[in-house]
């Protein structure tokens, strides 16, 4: 992900102090990050705090002659892969819905061609209002990617959807959106296949023997191999991870069945072998 930019976008609401383990997430990953902070965003976090994180100037001013000079508000957007609303305020969802650029957010919003990502954060009645059901369905339907809200405790002492997704779940969407698409990339036409997770040996039809394996490792391998271009065969005991959308998916139970499943799905170019395979299997 070297190389990506970012133009994110903290609009007013109390999770906006997440957007700063956002954008040190994906700085570690190599994505630079550029900030617009809305007037009531900077109600809850200090341009000092996301300019020190991102490293850039953070832009509040649609009016700004030194801004304008130095870096444009169309501009803003042009020089980013995508650009990224988190949180995404009710208001901020509102105003992209009907097209209104009354401030930077905004007016960046409407002047962009570039794909949208919004993290939506509100209270759980400001989200489930028929107002911002609209929003959202109007935002999808211009093609604005909006994630589905966490469901949780509140801030305000309720329960519900409405809590940002978690800045992990923001990056691996970022993640999806940056990556090239399929067939293209430096992987493109080379054949993986990669195994993951633990096998399941059964003693008979209730008990079995296995491992504590995740999968995790060999998910992450194949869904990496994925963005970078690669056809990609996961060949996966059970766990409790989705299979990552990037990726063929194989399901197998025994040590025997990922053995076929392997031969099966080669010839590969790269072969990756990180499952747990069960060290044991009863003789009969
Ligand atoms: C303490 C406090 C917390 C707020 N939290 C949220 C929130 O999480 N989500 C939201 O949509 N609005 C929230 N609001 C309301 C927004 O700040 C308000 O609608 C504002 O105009 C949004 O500005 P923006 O368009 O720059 O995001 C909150 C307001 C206050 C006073």
């Amino acid at each position: 992900m070297d190389g990506k930019r970012i133009l994110l976008i903290v609009g007013g609401g109390i999770a906006a102090y997440k957007s700063l383990e956002l954008i040190r997430l994906l700085a570690k990953e190599g994505i630079a990050t550029r900030v617009i902070l809305t007037k009531s965003g900077a109600e809850f976090v200090t341009p000092l705090s996301l300019g020190s994180l991102s490293g850039d100037k953070v832009y509040q001013e649609l009016f700004n002659l030194t801004d304008e000079s130095e870096m444009g508000h169309i501009e803003l957007s042009r020089s980013a892969d995508l650009v990224v609303v988190a949180p995404a305020t009710a208001d901020l969802m509102a105003k992209a819905a009907n097209g209104l650029a009354n401030d930077l957010a905004s007016t960046t919003l409407l002047a962009t061609d570039k794909p949208v990502l919004m993290a939506p954060a509100m209270n759980v009645r400001m989200w489930e209002h028929a107002a911002t059901k609209r929003n959202v369905a109007q935002l999808q339907a211009d093609g604005v990617h909006v994630m589905t809200p966490d469901t949780g405790p509140m801030a305000c002492g309720e329960f519900g959807p409405g809590r940002l997704p978690e800045p992990e779940r923001i990056a691996q969407e970022i993640r999806k959106l940056l990556a090239p698409p399929k067939g293209q990339g430096p992987l493109a036409g080379v054949r993986a296949v990669v195994t993951a997770g633990p096998t399941r040996e059964p003693l008979d039809p209730v008990r079995f023997i296995s491992n504590h394996s995740s999968g995790k490792q060999g998910y992450a391998i194949a869904d990496a191999l994925a963005r970078l271009g690669a056809d990609v065969r996961l060949v996966t005991g059970p766990t409790q991870l989705p299979i990552p959308n990037t990726v063929t998916g194989v399901k197998v139970e025994t040590a025997l069945e990922m053995q076929d499943a392997v031969k099966a799905n080669f010839p590969a170019d790269i072969f990756i072998s990180v499952a747990a395979v069960a060290d044991w299997r009863p003789a009969t």
